[in-house]
């Protein structure tokens, strides 16, 4: 008992204390030496007082049909309009401006995942051909026009920038969702975009294998017609010319090959729709606490100048780079930092169409240096990945790295120490960026050639963006106290995404009712913008991100609510409750487990455990796979009916699962604990011994 009373009452404050502060490894000379932002006098441009005008600075990256009147329009607050009056092309800024200027220079390098398949270098010149002639195709033939929507599920081709160019060449806003998500999951988003086109790919590589991929448009356009959509128009890509790599038959005068019908428009140019800075350009979709996914409704000045301008300084890139990033496009960070951000830059972005460490672990480092790739972008999940399959491999092949990135997750600083060493020879500087879906681009990051490097910290603000951690009350944690809260932005700035599509009112409910001082007022000050994170900052103002304070779980840097897997797992007749858990995953940072109790009259069975892992994965997607499956008798609740995730997460993690005493059904606990401890301690699955931050995320999960 006493045991359980002293976890209790760990907090996360208490935590924080414990950290051991790590080394600085100060940015390589070398690297300094040519980073576009070197002189201190930067951080004066972007100070505070400044604010909100520093952002010109990124805005003059971009070439402008029309000057923008106000920097900052706080008039609706909080939903903020940037550059209003400003009128530009997001395509123009992307493709024509750099075709112009240098029509031969690579702005895309695709790699196939099949190492005997042939890399595609496309030029500038080249790509402007390609995005022209779709525009055309999708004015003409699709008949979009500025303001509609329309989905996109592809997976990692160039095509799939081709594909979004030629949308924001249009005005049409584009809403890509990940290829990995499932039919129905994309159908979701569909229905609630209103999108009435889906551009799709019949197939693609993955792990070496074709994925039928156009099969999942035929349950995507279904579930959208369930869900009230219908969609009338599906344009299909074709991974290659001439072959159809899906099963699924076309659906006449509903599915069309984009290589069959693109010829009517050979040679064709679209004009650049001159639309407003504060139009939209794209929705992500994201995951939040309730089922319905929330679509992030990005702007195009804004956005366009935030990406422009951190891919510059923070990513260091030059219009001569070669730059790699290993993200999917499907997420933000492949929207902001593979397509948009570098390619206004005018250097040359990566796509690789593959896993990381397919056929084996030296693949990245042999296209690393193949290519000439210098930056260098992924998450920590790849990173602990590559590091398993080839912790030498690095050193096999003669590439050289300026810059490294790692983003979506915490990482830590072992892991950071084997990207420095390993995959940088430490001859890189490394940035850790903290940001989000529906923040467009980073907002803690070191600055390069300027700030020091500390593992396992993403490291202050960004320029312009000023963070602040509040306690639940609403008062300031200082920095040095060692103490952990909500990390929230005291400031909008050019990325922030608009509203939430369609859904205004839990823009405001998730993002700023809680410490929002004044619902009425048009000062930006009243308005903080709380993340969902847990951080504590160190004396030197660098921030440690500790994960979601919300019920989401952050599998390999993507983010799953336990809602939405749970409304999966339920859609299984017999399943009567359903319950998500994080468990601790080596690798991929967290995985989920789920336990579902059955309906009267059916019993637990390996049968009735896939139905759920398939429910999960045509709900969602094979990302979302649970680990196990634990059919559990009843769950533990509260005397209220809450379900008690918390203790089941303490169980899988083999934590203590504190005190019990005090729910509806405490005689249950031990049962599961039992049979799911014993079961994964049979499959050799039981996890390393946890650290305290790991414990105290595991036994406050679900707690809010
Ligand atoms: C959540 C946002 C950022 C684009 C990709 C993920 C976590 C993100 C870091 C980092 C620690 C991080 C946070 C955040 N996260 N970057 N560098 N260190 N945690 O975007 O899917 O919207 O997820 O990912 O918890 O809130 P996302």
């Amino acid at each position: 008992m006493s045991d359980n009373a002293e976890t209790q009452e760990v907090s996360e404050s208490q935590i924080a204390v414990h950290w051991r502060e790590e080394e600085y490894f100060p940015p390589p000379p070398a690297f300094v030496q040519q980073a576009n932002a070197s002189d201190p006098a930067i951080f004066e441009r972007f100070s505070e007082d400044k604010f909100p005008d520093c952002f010109t600075e990124y805005a003059e990256l971009l070439t402008w049909d029309k000057p923008w009147d106000t920097v900052l329009d706080t008039s609706n607050a909080p939903f903020w309009r940037w550059f209003v009056g400003g009128k530009l092309n997001a395509s123009y800024n992307c493709v024509d401006r750099h075709a112009a200027a240098n029509p031969d220079k690579t702005a895309i390098i695709w790699v196939p995942e099949l190492e005997d398949d042939e890399t595609l270098y496309i030029s500038y010149g080249e790509l402007l051909r390609q995005v022209n002639e779709f525009a055309a195709l999708l004015s003409d033939y699709a008949g979009l026009k500025r303001g509609d929507r329309v989905t996109l599920h592809m997976p990692m081709v160039p095509e799939l920038a081709v594909t979004m160019l030629a949308c924001a060449r249009l005005g049409v806003v584009h809403s890509q969702v990940f290829g990995g998500f499932s039919g129905n999951a994309c159908g979701t988003r569909i229905a609630d975009s209103g999108s009435r086109v889906l551009i799709t790919m019949d197939g693609y590589y993955r792990a070496g294998s074709m994925q039928d991929h156009k099969v999942k448009a035929d349950e995507a356009v279904a579930e959208a017609a369930r869900q009230g959509q219908h969609v009338d128009q599906v344009l299909i890509w074709r991974r290659r010319e001439g072959e159809y790599q899906s099963q699924t038959p076309i659906v006449d005068g509903r599915d069309f090959f984009v290589d069959e019908v693109i010829g009517k428009y050979a040679g064709q140019e679209v004009t650049p729709v001159s639309l407003n800075a504060t139009d939209s350009l794209f929705l992500m979709y994201t995951s939040g606490t309730t089922g319905r996914p929330k679509g992030a409704q990005h702007s195009i000045g804004g956005y366009l100048a935030y990406v422009t301008g951190t891919a510059k300084y923070y990513q260091d890139i030059h219009p001569d780079d070669v730059y790699w990033c290993l993200a999917d496009i499907g997420w933000i960070t492949g929207h902001s930092y593979i397509v948009y951000g570098p390619l206004s830059l005018g250097t040359t972005t990566v796509i690789y169409e593959g896993v990381p460490n397919y056929p084996d672990g030296g693949r990245p480092w042999r296209i690393a240096e193949k290519l000439g790739v210098n930056i260098f972008h992924t998450s920590p999940t790849s990173i602990r990945m590559l590091r398993k399959v080839g912790p030498e491999e690095p050193f096999k092949y003669h590439y050289h790295f300026k810059h490294m990135t790692t983003v979506g997750e915490p990482i830590e600083p072992e892991v950071w120490r084997w990207y420095y060493n390993f995959v940088g020879k430490s001859e890189a500087a490394i940035v850790d960026t903290w940001w989000q879906t529906e923040t467009g681009g980073f907002l803690g990051s070191t600055l390069p050639g300027l700030q020091p490097m500390k593992p396992g910290s993403c490291g202050p603000g960004v320029l312009g963006v000023y963070p602040v951690i509040y306690d639940e009350d609403g008062n300031e944690v200082p920095k040095g106290s060692g103490r952990a809260g909500n990390i929230c932005i005291r400031n909008p700035w050019p990325g922030i995404m608009q509203t939430v599509w369609g859904q205004p009112e839990r823009f405001i409910d998730v993002y700023y009712r809680k410490y929002n001082r004044d619902p009425n007022s048009k000062d930006w000050h009243d308005w903080p913008y709380f993340c969902g994170d847990g951080a504590v900052q160190a004396e030197d103002g660098y921030f440690r991100i500790l994960g979601r304070v919300d019920d989401v779980i952050n599998v390999a840097g993507h983010r799953l609510g336990t809602k939405e897997l749970e409304s999966a797992a339920l859609t299984v007749p017999e399943v009567a409750e359903a319950a998500a858990v994080p468990v601790i995953d080596d690798i991929r940072g967290r995985m989920v487990e789920m336990y579902v109790s059955l309906k009267p009259g059916y019993e637990a069975s390996p049968e009735m455990e896939g139905k759920v892992v398939t429910a999960i994965e045509t709900e969602i997607g094979k990302i979302a796979r649970p680990k196990n499956v634990w059919i559990v008798p009843d769950m533990p609740k509260t005397r209220s009916g809450k379900i008690m995730r918390r203790v089941i997460a303490s169980v899988s993690n083999f934590a203590d699962v504190g005190d019990v005493t005090t729910l509806a059904n405490p005689e249950v606990v031990e049962g599961i604990r039992q049979h799911v401890q014993r079961t994964k301690v049979a499959k050799g699955d039981a996890p390393r011994e946890l650290s305290e931050t790991e414990l105290a995320e595991i036994q406050a999960f679900g707690d809010v």
